[in-house]
């Protein structure tokens, strides 16, 4: 007693899907008065699903497998190959703890420590003068990574800028761009996949605690060693998405300047407040428009079919800004997270669920602390000026990024 999800009928939405990017999904909510609808994106049925219960029929782990669900070109530049989102069950459990062993409160610590110190590094190196804050924030995130990672020798690391940029800025890109992030992501992967070989050898020695010796050094579920290739790829994992961060760092630094009224709480140095402002940052701005899973077993949900093996997508953008779970959702109001109750699926701008057993965003609790103390820097311990610019940003790039990604300028410490 089931009835056909709504179906878009024209042959193939993928260029829709380009043009509407973020609100894709969003749009046709109400033109089908459905939560859940089927398109057809590059030439294959696919499931569309937004909202807070749709998460969390999302996030079962018996409804939804992740294998073979990312495009394999999306693989190739952005997430890698065989890494920890491509896994199911028991491998995807044990892979993702090797993830969550290291975001303890000690080295989340350690973290927040190393983005202050080249923060200050670089207002040092810029006093007085100019700078494009996302440029900017590349460059610190990059020593923030490879720091905290612990990847000796840092004479690369203007290529390192550059490469681990390449992987999320042109993750989605066609032509050229794609086959740059491609180069860029094997050179990495080389590079990487030998200092894992030097340190199973003796031949390079790292501190211990950090990612690169705790990956390098992980077994598998049968007790072995995991390929330097696949190490190389978790690594990746880890470096990509920080430096990415950057894009929030961007929109934060605008925030800053467009909502001068909710700036002024955070001047008390409280960090509830801090928070708030970038709980809201994440959920007002786009960055990852949706997820992607395949449905496991046939299933039945609200009275529509599941077949097996079909492509689904969640709406990470549009469930943020869901009217059903937030009041006036185009408004930038951090006020409103004092109430939030914390649920895993109505606020999932890095994915929702669990951390252990789910594919939630392992780097979500960082992602927070490097972007608090980023806000607290650039709110309570410089001064600058923001010259007439095009904030504007585009609603269907990937990531998107303001026009004029933030240019400030009379930067001093306070
Ligand atoms: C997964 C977003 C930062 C590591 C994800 C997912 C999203 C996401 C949407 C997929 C969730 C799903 O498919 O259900 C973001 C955004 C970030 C960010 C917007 C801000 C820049 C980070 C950081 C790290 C990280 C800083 C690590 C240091 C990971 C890993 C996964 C993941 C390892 C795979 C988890 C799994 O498959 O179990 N992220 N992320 N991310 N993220 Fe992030």
């Amino acid at each position: 007693d089931y009835q056909d999800m709504p179906q878009e009928k024209s042959l193939d939405h993928t260029i829709a899907l380009l043009k509407e990017g973020y609100e894709f999904i969003y749009h046709r909510k109400d033109k089908y008065d459905s939560r859940v609808f089927k398109t057809r994106i590059l030439g294959e049925v696919t499931n569309c699903m937004i909202g807070k219960k749709e998460a969390q029929l999302f996030y079962d782990n018996n409804r939804f497998s992740r294998k073979d669900a990312a495009p394999s070109r999306i693989q190739k530049t952005l997430f890698g190959q065989n890494g920890v989102q491509g896994l199911d069950g028991a491998k995807h459990h044990h892979r993702k703890a090797m993830f969550m062993s290291v975001m303890t409160r000690e080295l989340l610590d350690e973290v927040k420590e190393l983005t202050e110190l080249e923060w200050d590094r670089a207002i040092t190196r810029h006093q007085e003068e100019e700078f494009i804050v996302y440029e900017e924030a590349k460059r610190v995130l990059t020593s923030v990574a490879m720091r905290w990672v612990s990847i000796p020798a840092q004479e690369a690391e203007n290529e390192w800028v550059n490469e681990l940029s390449d992987l999320f800025e042109d993750a989605s890109a066609i032509g050229p761009k794609h086959w740059k992030a491609r180069m860029s992501r094997s050179k990495a992967e080389d590079w990487l996949e030998q200092l894992v070989l030097d340190i199973r050898s003796g031949k390079k020695q790292v501190d211990q605690n950090r990612p690169l010796y705790q990956f390098s050094t992980h077994r598998d579920l049968s007790g072995q060693l995991l390929e330097p290739a696949i190490v190389a790829v978790e690594l990746l994992n880890l470096l990509r998405p920080i430096v990415a961060i950057s894009v929030y760092v961007a929109f934060t630094v605008i925030a800053v300047e467009q909502f001068p009224q909710e700036v002024e709480h955070l001047r008390q140095k409280d960090d509830k407040r801090l928070q708030y402002f970038i709980q809201e940052v994440r959920r007002f701005y786009p960055f990852f428009p949706f997820t992607v899973a395949r449905v496991k077993e046939d299933f039945e949900w609200n009275g529509f079919m599941f077949e097996k093996g079909t492509l689904t997508l969640l709406d990470l953008y549009g469930t943020n800004h869901d009217p059903d779970n937030w009041e006036q959702p185009d408004h930038f109001r951090p006020g409103r997270f004092e109430k939030w109750e914390g649920s895993p699926f109505d606020f999932i701008p890095q994915g929702g669920g669990e951390f252990d057993i789910g594919h939630r965003c392992a780097g979500e609790w960082m992602t927070i602390d490097i972007l608090k103390v980023t806000l607290d820097f650039f709110v309570n311990r410089i001064s600058y000026e923001v010259p007439n610019q095009d904030f504007t940003y585009s609603m269907n790039e990937i990531p998107s990024l303001p026009e004029s990604k933030v240019k400030i300028k009379n930067i001093r410490k306070k």
